[in-house]
């Protein structure tokens, strides 16, 4: 008797006698002379037919308590199926053993009631309906195309600290990370000034959740050459929108001896690269999101594998946003930060593909991206693309201590903290670059799913922590 599970079964040639399939019952309908169901284990997006017939065992008393959901295991022989079926094979049944009853009363997961907004608030069942089983084997498939991605072109994988005293991004959009009691108020140590003691915690300083391994991330890349990180990142922004979470996914490469151009044709060509792993990798899944998600996914996606990405100058961006001001809510002039909108517009109306946003104010940048020559703009650069908006951000980094110095002066960080950080511009500073793509974004892109909430089994949202 071999265990084998529907993904290899729908694959194999059929006649194979004594095979055994443990999943769950999808569906079963009776007629006169058989009874049949399908069983799906999870494996890939289609089910096994099964078939009771009489002439195979007595079924009579378990056939009706094989209802959605139920979890079984079926032994049986593979036969081939009739010119017509689904499926090329099928599996008579001799025996059934019944694991989990699941009363179809209470069962939340019910064909009448499949809006996403239903299925999150029973996310640890919705992974058995057949879109997030394949949103789950498809996040399986695009982390595997990230590594292979990178280890392909010589990257080295590194992790980085998620505690950490360090603001990356300098936005004041951490989560404290504290081995304090908070709860009990009275027995917290305080300083003169009554606030709270960070130097008794367990690090001797406050520390926080990262919002990116980007700083940890150049200390490697300027000893390794190239190097990737891919973990969780934190952000306790209280924005809810269709692309925010507060514990996202991060993959960001650092790449020493990298200019902002180099790190462009990076980006454009790692996007290009997971999005064709995808297509060729998930068919099947991906036949599900283009047919009952995103109609034009297909062609999305195609426009992001195939078309040469505009790069466009911040400057050159406003001169084409500005008279449109009309149609946006934050009107943009020189100086303003882009917000989604406007980055939709160059993407979705005005460029028509996948669009490089590079050399922002120095003001809507942050603190380590390298000062252009003009003294105004620094060397940042945003990926946009259709339906999205910013997918990757990233930067040449200034690599220069004395301006380095001066910036993080201008953004008011105190320098202390990132002692180790500038040691990398005081011994052996190199030209650098890198950037960081929002994993569950890239989701949003591949499946054509439109809120952040429905590519991640458990969304941390504001005001939602369950599960
Ligand atoms: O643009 P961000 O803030 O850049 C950084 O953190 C840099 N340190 C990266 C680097 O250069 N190594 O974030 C990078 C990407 C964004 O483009 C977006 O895709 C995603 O991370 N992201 C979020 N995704 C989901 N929810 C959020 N709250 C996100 N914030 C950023
Ligand atoms: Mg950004």
């Amino acid at each position: 008797m071999a265990t084998m599970t529907v993904k290899e079964l729908l694959k194999s040639a059929a006649a194979r006698e004594n095979i055994v399939v443990k999943g769950w019952i999808k569906t079963r309908r009776d007629s006169k002379t058989f009874s049949f169901a399908e069983v799906n284990d999870g494996s890939s997006r289609e089910n096994l037919q099964i078939i009771f017939e009489a002439k195979d065992g007595d079924f009579t008393a378990v056939l009706p308590t094989l209802v959605t959901g139920v979890s079984v295991a079926i032994t049986g022989d593979l036969r081939e199926a009739p010119a017509g079926a689904r499926q090329k094979v099928e599996l008579h049944a001799r025996k059934v053993e019944v694991y989990g009853g699941c009363d179809p009363e209470k069962f939340p997961i019910q064909k009448k009631q499949t809006s996403d907004e239903f299925l999150r608030t029973v996310a640890h069942l919705r992974p058995r309906t057949n879109k997030y089983s394949a949103m789950l084997r498809i996040r399986s498939e695009l982390s595997f195309a990230v590594h292979k991605y990178f280890r392909d072109n010589g990257f080295f994988y590194v992790h980085t600290p998620i505690l950490t005293a360090s603001d990356c991004e300098g936005a004041g959009q951490m989560f404290t990370a504290t081995s304090l009691d908070l709860g009990n108020m009275a027995a917290l140590p305080k300083t003169d000034k009554g606030e709270i003691d960070f130097s008794k915690d367990l690090f001797g300083k406050k520390t926080y959740l990262t919002v990116s391994g980007q700083l940890e991330g150049e200390t490697m890349a300027l000893a390794l050459g190239k190097i990737y990180t891919f973990g969780p990142t934190f952000r306790a922004e209280n924005s809810n929108t269709y692309r925010h979470c507060a514990e996202f996914w991060q993959i960001e490469p650092e790449m020493a001896f990298y200019e902002l151009q180099d790190n462009m044709a990076l980006a454009e060509d790692f996007v290009k690269s997971i999005t064709r792993h995808v297509l060729e990798n998930c068919q099947s899944d991906m036949d599900l999101f283009s047919r009952f998600v995103d109609t034009d996914l297909m062609a999305t996606l195609k426009n992001v594998t195939d078309s040469n990405y505009e790069r466009l100058a911040y400057t050159d961006a406003v001169k084409i946003l500005e008279p449109e001001n009309a149609r946006f809510e934050a009107k943009v002039s020189w100086g303003v930060d882009l917000a989604s909108e406007h980055e939709r517009f160059l993407v979705e109306n005005y460029f028509k593909k996948p669009t490089i946003l590079y050399n922002k104010p120095k003001e809507v940048g942050s603190f380590y991206m390298k000062l252009n020559d003009d003294g105004k703009t620094v060397r940042g650069m945003d990926l946009l693309v259709p339906r999205i908006g910013e997918l990757i951000g990233g930067s040449e980094r200034e690599n220069r201590l004395d301006v380095l110095e001066k910036k993080m002066a201008d953004f008011k960080i105190t320098p202390e903290g990132y002692w180790w950080y500038l040691d990398l511009r005081r011994f052996g500073s190199v030209p650098h670059s890198g950037f960081g793509m929002g994993f569950e974004r890239m989701m949003m892109l591949v499946t054509g799913i439109s809120n952040i909430r429905d590519v991640t089994a458990f969304p941390r949202v504001p005001g939602s922590a369950e599960f």
